[in-house]
């Protein structure tokens, strides 16, 4: 198909980076439609590991085009730094780096509110990644944001100047913050909007021409459907469509053009910042995840929460999303643990439930109904071929092709690239 995406169906850090880098060979175009730099994606190639905040993960592929679509919230000074960094280790984006003039710019009073406002809302702290995404996707709805190609026009000063004068109130009365200096912010960003301007362009049509032209687009997901601003774990979530529903008002691409949809999911699950998480466990089996598996943020550094699979939740993103494959990441991550589960209902008010329950905050007060299965001890980073996996490995891939009526196309086993089976 000529649009294929790569979707997180859990909280995020699914490994979608090492999915996208995998699939990129075939693509043409990769294209970011939602979020901004608070994703935090990562290739591995040997002994090399790279970090995308917001360059698309096809970056490392020579002949792509990585394209920033006008969904995104782009902070300009990480971007620019995103590059730089690249151009530093020989990878040159010149030619193949695009940025929506329609994306809207992250300013420092987006982060600025994005961190007061975290700091007064004690039990209601979202636990946001700092990078001003609410803020900035906020002055979006509001139709007080300013979008890259704006930067480029006359009305830039008077529109920033308004907005810093607001902003400064709020972070003043609301937050007993320093005001932000206007002028500052002026040249700064005037000195980023010149340097960013090679990049600057219409990305839709430039999609559209290369789809027209028979080339392969690539669709690269942020955060994941449980963070999804309309179906996730509200209000513990992003504020954009962190999920195929995001595609189409993230880039113009007619829903009915998207084609493949890959669903990553972690062959456990892990959430970073606050909210609802049911199948969370502490103790032996999660220190063992979080050891085994470095989870800590990608973003922040933050420890990343560790539970078993919630089937429940990912059978949901598979439906949502119109997952056609999944793709299972760090099941080497289990090796050791001497039985596995998996949560195959919700206990809500003394009802079971098979859904994922959308619109009441119920997940908040779900009890997770397990189904166990034995373990195994044996490492598998080194295994290849499916049929190589330990007999309870493959076991619990079929428990969860089962459960989830969909094909687990791929098991990863590792960061590296080649630590992958394809089936
Ligand atoms: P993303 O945000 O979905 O791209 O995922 P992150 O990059 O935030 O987190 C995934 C982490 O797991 C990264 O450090 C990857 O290098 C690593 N990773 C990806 N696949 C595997 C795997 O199969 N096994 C192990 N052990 N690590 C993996
Ligand atoms: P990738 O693309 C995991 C989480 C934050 C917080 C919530 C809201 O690497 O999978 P925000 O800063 O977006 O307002 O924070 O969303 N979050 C992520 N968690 N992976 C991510 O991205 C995330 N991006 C945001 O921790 O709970
Ligand atoms: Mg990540």
């Amino acid at each position: 198909m000529p649009v294929l995406s790569v979707i997180g169906t859990q909280w995020g850090d699914e490994g979608k980076g090492k999915v996208l880098d995998l699939m990129a060979a075939r693509a043409d175009l990769v294209v970011r439609y939602q979020g901004g730099a608070n994703a935090g994606h990562t290739v591995v190639v040997g002994s090399e590991k790279f970090v995308f905040h917001l360059l698309p993960s096809g970056v490392l592929h020579e002949d792509k085009v990585n394209v920033l679509a006008s969904g995104m919230v782009i902070d300009p000074a990480q971007l620019l730094r995103e590059v730089k960094a690249f151009a530093d280790r020989g990878i040159d984006l010149s030619d193949r780096l695009r940025l929506s003039a329609a994306a809207h710019v992250v300013f420092p009073y987006h982060k600025a509110l994005d961190t007061a406002s975290e700091g007064v809302k004690g039990g209601l702290r979202l636990g946001t990644t700092g990078r001003g995404i609410g803020p900035a996707y906020s002055d979006k709805a509001a139709r007080t944001g300013i979008r890259v190609g704006d930067l480029y026009h006359e009305a830039f000063h008077e529109r920033l100047e308004a907005n810093v004068r607001e902003k400064n109130r709020a972070l003043q009365a609301l937050y007993d913050s320093e005001p932000l200096s206007f002028e500052e912010i002026y040249s700064e960003y005037s000195e980023y909007a010149r340097q960013l301007r090679p990049y600057v362009t219409d990305t839709y049509h430039l999609m559209m021409d290369a789809l027209d032209a028979g080339r392969y687009v690539f669709i690269e997901g942020a955060q994941g459907i449980l963070l999804d601003l309309d179906f996730g774990t509200y209000p513990f979530v992003t504020s954009s469509n962190a999920s195929v529903l995001g595609i189409a008002s993230g880039t113009g691409l007619p829903p009915k053009r998207v084609g493949e949809v890959f669903g990553v999911a972690k062959a456990y699950c892990t959430r970073v910042g606050e909210g609802p998480f049911p199948t969370e466990i502490s103790g032996k089996a999660a220190e063992h995840l979080a050891t085994k598996g470095h989870e800590f943020g990608t973003t922040t550094g933050r420890p990343r929460r560790c539970g078993w699979f919630d089937a429940v939740a990912a059978r949901f993103a598979v439906q949502i999303n119109g997952v056609d494959s999944l793709t299972l990441m760090k099941l080497d991550t289990m090796s050791g643990l001497s039985e596995v589960k998996v949560c195959t209902a919700y206990e809500i008010d003394g009802k079971r439930t098979d859904r994922f329950p959308v619109g009441f905050p119920s997940v908040a007060d779900a009890t997770p109904q397990f189904e166990t299965l034995p373990g195994w001890g044996e490492e598998i980073d080194n295994v290849r071929r499916f049929q190589d996996l330990p007999d309870a490995a493959r076991n619990y891939v079929h428990f969860l092709e089962d459960f989830l009526r969909v094909k687990i196309a791929i098991v990863s086993v590792g960061p590296a690239r080649d630590q992958t089976i394809f089936r």
